[in-house]
Formats: C-alpha cells, sequence, structure tokens
C-alpha cells in the first residue's frame, strides 16, 4: 500500500514559511513593557495568544488599561486578560516613580475606558500552555504573581510550557535597580519568584545587568530612532519620558529598555550568551528580599536550574527594536 511521504521541504520553488512562534506575554505594562509589547505584536514570525496582566510597576486596572492601549496601538485584537492585583503575601509596591503615574511616561495618552476579555489570567496561562504542549513560550515581563498561581493550580505546566523567558534579576554581577541586591520585578513580589524559580519550567532570565549594557537609549540611540519617524517611534520616545529622566539621574546615558531586550531574546536567543546556573531567588525581607543567589562554580551542589543570559549584542538589539517601531 502507498504510503504518503511527508516532506518537509518546500516544494520546488518555494521557500519555506517559518512556522509562528506563539507567545504569551505576563505583563505589569508600563513604558518598557509597552515596547516589548509592539515589538511581539509586530515581528512577522510571532502570533501573540494572549497577554496577562499583573500588578507592579502600576496598579491592576492602569496595567490593563496600558496594555489594552499599546494593542490597539498596534491595530490587533490579541485579547487582554486581567490578572492578579497584589503580591502572594505582602502589600503591593509601584514604580510610579520611575515609569511616572499612569507608568506611561504622563504624556497626556488616553489610556482608560478599555475593557479586557473576560476570563482570569491565570486560567489563561494554564488553559493555554495545556492545550499546545511545548509550542508556548511564556514572556514574563512583571512580577510573578501571575506565574506562580498558575503553578500552584496546574503543577503540570512544568513539562508543557516550552520557554520561560523572564525579565528578571541581576544576572551574573548585579546591580540591583531596587535595592543594592534586587530588580524589581524580583523584588516588588519575591515569594513569587523565590517559589516560580524553584519549579522546574525551562526558565531563561535576562537581568536588568544586560538592560544597562545593551539596551540604554544613549543620545545616539534616541537620534537614530527620531529618524524612524514613525507613530510608534514616538510612542516609545514619549511614554518613556519619565523614565529616561530617572535612568540619566541614576547615571545612565539615558532609558534603558528591560523588557524589550527579554523580548529580543524571546524572539531571537541565536545572538546571546548564556550561562546554565542554579539560581535561587531569596523571598522575605531585609536585604536579601528579591536577591538572586546564582551559583556559578557549583558549590551548592544543586543542578543548575536557570539558563541565565550573560550578553545580548546592543547593536542587534537595537535593529530589532527599530524595525518593529518602522
Ligand atoms: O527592573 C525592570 C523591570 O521592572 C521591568 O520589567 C520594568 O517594566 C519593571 O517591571
Ligand atoms: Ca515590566
Amino acid at each position: 500500500m502507498a504510503t504518503a511521504t511527508h516532506s518537509m521541504a518546500a516544494p520546488a520553488g518555494t521557500t519555506r514559511v517559518p512556522p509562528m512562534r506563539r507567545f504569551l506575554i505576563d505583563t505589569d505594562t508600563a513604558s518598557d513593557d509597552a515596547v516589548a509589547i509592539v515589538m511581539a505584536l509586530r515581528h512577522p514570525d510571532v502570533q501573540v495568544d494572549a497577554i496577562t496582566v499583573v500588578a507592579g510597576n502600576v496598579g491592576l486596572e492602569q496595567a490593563v488599561q496600558n496594555a489594552l492601549y499599546t494593542v490597539e496601538l498596534c491595530g490587533e485584537q490579541t485579547p487582554v486578560y486581567a490578572g492578579l492585583a497584589k503580591p502572594m503575601m505582602r502589600t503591593l509596591e509601584t514604580a510610579s516613580e520611575v515609569h511616572g503615574d499612569d507608568g506611561m511616561g504622563d504624556c497626556g495618552l488616553p489610556l482608560h475606558g478599555r475593557t479586557p476579555t473576560d476570563g482570569r489570567a491565570v486560567d489563561v496561562i494554564v488553559d493555554t500552555i495545556l492545550a499546545a504542549p511545548g509550542e508556548i513560550t511564556l514572556v514574563c515581563l512583571g512580577p510573578l504573581t501571575n506565574i506562580a498561581a498558575a503553578l500552584l493550580r496546574a503543577p503540570e505546566i512544568v513539562d508543557a510550557v516550552g520557554r520561560v523567558v523572564v525579565m528578571g534579576g541581576t544576572g551574573l554581577h548585579g546591580p540591583g535597580n531596587v535595592t543594592a541586591m534586587a530588580e524589581f520585578n524580583f523584588w516588588a513580589d519575591a515569594e513569587a519568584a523565590a517559589l516560580v524559580t524553584s519549579s522546574g519550567m525551562p526558565f531563561e532570565f535576562v537581568g536588568w545587568d544586560i538592560s544597562i549594557t545593551s539596551a540604554v537609549v544613549t543620545q545616539q540611540r534616541f537620534h537614530d530612532r527620531e529618524a524612524i519617524d514613525t507613530p510608534l517611534a514616538a510612542f516609545s520616545r514619549d511614554v518613556a519620558q519619565v523614565v529616561r529622566r530617572f535612568a540619566m539621574g541614576i547615571g545612565l546615558e539615558g532609558d534603558d529598555l528591560p523588557d524589550p531586550i527579554a523580548m529580543a531574546h524571546a524572539i531571537d536567543p541565536s545572538v546571546a550568551e548564556v550561562s546554565r546556573l542554579y539560581v535561587e531567588v531569596m523571598p522575605g525581607d531585609g536585604p536579601q528580599r528579591g536577591a538572586m543567589s546564582v551559583d556559578q562554580i557549583g558549590s551548592t551542589g544543586n543542578a543548575p536550574n536557570i539558563d541565565v543570559v550573560t550578553h545580548y549584542p546592543s547593536d542587534h538589539f537595537f535593529d530589532m527594536l527599530f524595525a518593529a517601531l518602522r
């Protein structure tokens, strides 16, 4: 009996279209999250199945409105779901002094009156991952509260999720951006970060160290972006006007873009330098809250659990960013 052969090669004379990569984005939508969302929505090979929102940079309702506005600005219909409004075991401490009261640079955008899709973010995270084993790249851009709740509800997502790219932590050498030792996403909900990091999910951490070394909008990058002269380029400039002042006030050459460079790694990990190490995140209060313990020489005897990005080329990142803004 003849058997059908299912050649993977494209028919002669055609080029094989790469399969769409399916992303699920969890975000505490403020200025840099919004730019990262634009990068995913505008990438031809990426399908964003859903955006789930968590409280962090701003309160949950504002983060939901910011995400809905960003999706609308890109002319997309991507569903946006509201998630958890506070960390697992502590009160919410936002970063409005960094991103502005509305989280989007207080530049007068109409960030209100839009309606999220019915459904709970935690259920969407679980259902989307379990419905497509191995296919979903979960990109985490905020505190890990929703992810922790999803893990508690359905631990089987550990083995079902394809990749988990996290903007969080301080990489191999720091520094922290909220305390000397901790980065905001891990600090804001340290217990969720500790729980998630120890879960066994296939993590790739893109820390704030990568952002301040490879994703700073220096004067030259600022002018290069101005030359693009599109509404999305103007949007990415305007929403960052508060964080730019904050960043330059702490000595950076411009605003840095942690979520966008994490998104760049999610889209194209091929150019990243990565070390697979054993990492823990510290729960609790005090100076160690949300700090990363990175075992670089195997002294803990624990098996490595995280792919820590140690370098991402700046030119490659800005090429990807600017392509999304055109
Ligand atoms: O520390 C940087 C991270 O905290 C980014 O995700 C930024 O959006 C804030 O959430
Ligand atoms: Ca964020």
